[in-house]
């Protein structure tokens, strides 16, 4: 997958080029592709915003250097987001979806926002990361970015990736352990070291509902509602935790 990105801040980004997403652009499964909206503008101080027609707080950015930018990367008809916090706010949905997309250009915003007419003429999808705002979308898009190509085939290590086919999809993670068994005190549960799969199988699932319906009722009861075929152990555990 092809990743544009647009920002004035485009070193912010050094935070994704690092790490596991580094690995899959060397790997050849992911392509960075920073763009400086700065580099755009036709502006001697190379200004890339201004005030805001009919009044009103803050400053817009110039539709002048973006459109220049993406321009120069022939975005006109592909899949073109702008972050937002007015925006759709972002799922695992979504996040599959935009993982099957060959390329992704992304906008982030400062100040006030954008100029209207580079949304409406590059029919860019809004996203939000959630309900509260943040100072730009640099972040924002950092966090779309991690969370759709940790979705793209061989960006991950596979087990982690068959996880979100079974059982506990929908779920909330079950607790884990590592060495030691006995840390300051603190065992590690019999179960997990007692070499019984069906057994451990149960416990997870246990543990995944309790943590749901403790953290996230909303998705608890999505759950109970619409998950897939129990065997009769399962179904006990469900029952167990649904007293
Ligand atoms: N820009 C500022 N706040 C944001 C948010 N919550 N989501 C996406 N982009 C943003």
């Amino acid at each position: 997958m092809k990743i544009n990105v647009l920002t004035l801040f485009p070193e912010m980004f050094s935070a994704v080029t690092g790490s596991i997403l580094g690995k899959a652009a060397e790997k050849g499964l992911l392509e960075f592709n920073f763009i400086n909206i700065r580099d755009f503008s036709n502006d001697k101080h190379k200004k890339a915003d201004d005030y805001p027609f009919g009044g009103g707080p803050g400053m817009v950015m110039l539709a002048d250097p973006i459109f220049g930018a993406l321009n120069s990367i022939d975005a006109k008809g592909k899949k073109c987001i702008y972050m937002s916090p007015r925006g759709r706010v972002l799922n695992q949905d979504m996040i599959q979806s935009l993982s099957e997309e060959g390329e992704l250009t992304i906008l982030c915003g400062h100040y006030e926002g954008v100029d209207q007419r580079v949304l409406d003429y590059w029919e860019m999808e809004e996203i939000s990361i959630g309900d509260y705002v943040l100072t730009g979308g640099e972040l924002a898009a950092m966090v779309l970015i991690d969370s759709v190509a940790r979705m793209i085939p061989g960006v991950l290590a596979g087990e982690e990736s068959a996880m979100e086919e079974s059982i506990y999809s929908g779920l909330l993670e079950y607790p884990q352990y590592t060495k030691p068994r006995s840390y300051e005190g603190m065992d590690v549960p019999e179960v997990l070291v007692s070499g019984n799969h069906k057994l451990i199988r149960l416990w997870k699932l246990e543990q995944s509902l309790e943590l749901t319906k403790k953290n996230r009722p909303d998705l608890f009861d999505a759950f109970v509602k619409n998950h897939g075929d129990f065997t009769k152990d399962e179904q006990k555990v469900l029952e167990k935790v649904l007293k």
